[in-house]
């Protein structure tokens, strides 16, 4: 993809599909659910089709038609085992969350993916499933993963990693697991997991405690099947937001997106450099928070954002780090540890990926440091993206100040946003 720079902004109502990671759980909870469960505006991006295709796999009858999909749940002892190997592309949520769905059923299953999935961490929800008793066939820590599915046993289990996609693997295998499971999480992470649960009547008790949230989850408790409506995705907006805020004319609305408090914090972070956001219909659905923005193009000012921050917007930063190349002095993010097990080293990427476009940026330790240019002399206008969807769309966005930004394998944009490019154009956008 070749994106190219733009004159008169970004603008208009702008329809984003819908949100990724509760599409993900849209499948999973209403898979093991007793009754018919219809699902309106999921995202059919390829990371989501992986999950579907692994719940038919397994067995459960799911209709598609369009962006609304039919679950015929038969409860939490009604899945089959797949009878061939369950491929997970590049999806590392359908990993993490099958991981531990799977580790807590009567029969063993193999689960792959691609180049990337396969070398990125699965011990982080290995280790603490071990905790339960779970076993598994693996050496490496890393997919394909052969998972021996038993009986687990309940226990405490702290996580210090921030981490949704382990908390929500644990909080599964406890579904089918007599007693109560205790899970003790030491970061915010987001929650959709638990809204969604208590929306299907599990029995899920959750407390807050200063930093810490403590879930309790009472197992072999039947759920049942409910209607969910899945938002707009912040993460997939936030390609929009920026694109309005750092193009002169630009004034955009986007409706109806999940502005979830335990992932906002690009918006926060936007806000706190200055960001024309305006939130209008605030409402609460299904657990959720979700509101209508207004954004419109702002002379943004640098910011310093501190490692708490990082958890309530790890998929952000490649997308902020644009904002602050535009902004009128430096920013540091602190804190981004966890963004080197993303579907790419995420903070090798954006430096690299900076670095070519002409943007000071360093990485001292886990912190990133940009400082922007008023103009920006391209050194080298391939961008590489190691298949990263949201590095793909963050420097398509880059591209929309400075010409001819050549954006290698951006076919990756399909795991999460299938039709970004087309979206992007018709907002004013010059991608080719
Ligand atoms: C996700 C959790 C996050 C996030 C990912 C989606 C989820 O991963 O980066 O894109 O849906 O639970 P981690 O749990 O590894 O932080």
């Amino acid at each position: 993809m070749i994106s190219n720079k733009i004159n008169s902004g970004i603008n208009g109502n702008i329809k984003i599909p819908g949100d990724k990671s509760m599409s993900h759980r849209s499948i999973i909870i209403p898979s093991i659910s007793k009754g018919v469960s219809e699902i309106n505006n999921i995202l059919m991006s390829d990371d989501v089709l992986h999950t579907l295709n692994a719940f038919k796999l397994l067995g459960v009858k799911i209709l598609t038609e369009d962006k609304k999909i039919i679950i015929h749940g038969k409860g939490l002892d009604s899945l089959n085992k797949s009878n061939k190997n369950i491929y997970l592309g590049n999806s590392g949520t359908s990993a993490r969350l099958l991981t531990g769905l799977l580790a807590s059923q009567s029969f063993n299953t193999i689960i792959e993916g691609d180049k990337s999935l396969s070398s990125r961490p699965m011990n982080r929800i290995i280790d603490p499933l071990k905790l339960m008793g779970a076993e598994f066939d693996n050496s490496s820590g890393k997919l394909p993963l052969k998972i021996i599915g038993k009986k687990l046993k309940n226990t405490q289990i702290d996580i210090d990693i921030p981490s949704a996609q382990i908390k929500s693997g644990l909080i599964l295998a406890a579904l089918k697991t007599k007693g109560s499971t205790k899970i003790v999480e030491r970061n915010i992470t987001r929650n959709h997991t638990e809204n969604m649960l208590e929306m299907f009547g599990a029995d899920i008790n959750i407390k807050h405690f200063n930093n810490e949230t403590h879930i309790t989850i009472n197992g072999n408790k039947e759920l049942s099947s409910n209607k969910i409506d899945v938002p707009s995705d912040l993460s997939s907006s936030a390609f929009f937001i920026v694109a309005a805020l750092i193009n002169k004319g630009s004034k955009i609305s986007l409706k109806n997106i999940n502005i979830n408090p335990t992932r906002d914090g690009i918006l926060i972070a936007l806000k706190k450099m200055g960001a024309r956001i305006n939130f209008k219909n605030r409402r609460a659905i299904g657990g959720e928070l979700i509101a209508d923005l207004d954004i419109q193009y702002t002379n943004l000012n640098g910011c310093e954002l501190n490692a708490d921050m990082a958890k309530l917007m790890i998929d952000e930063y490649p997308i902020l780090s644009i904002a602050a190349a535009f902004a009128n002095g430096p920013s540091i993010f602190r804190g981004l540890g966890e963004l080197k097990v993303k579907e790419s080293n995420r903070l090798e990427m954006i430096k690299s990926n900076l670095l070519r476009c002409g943007c000071d940026c360093k990485i001292i330790k886990d912190d990133l440091i940009i400082k922007p240019s008023k103009e920006y002399h391209v050194i080298d206008n391939k961008i590489r993206t190691d298949f990263d969807h949201r590095i793909a769309m963050s420097f398509a966005v880059m591209g929309t100040k400075i010409n001819n930004l050549k954006i290698e394998d951006s076919e990756s944009i399909n795991t999460s946003f299938p039709n970004f490019k087309e979206i992007f154009n018709s907002a004013g956008g010059n991608l080719l």
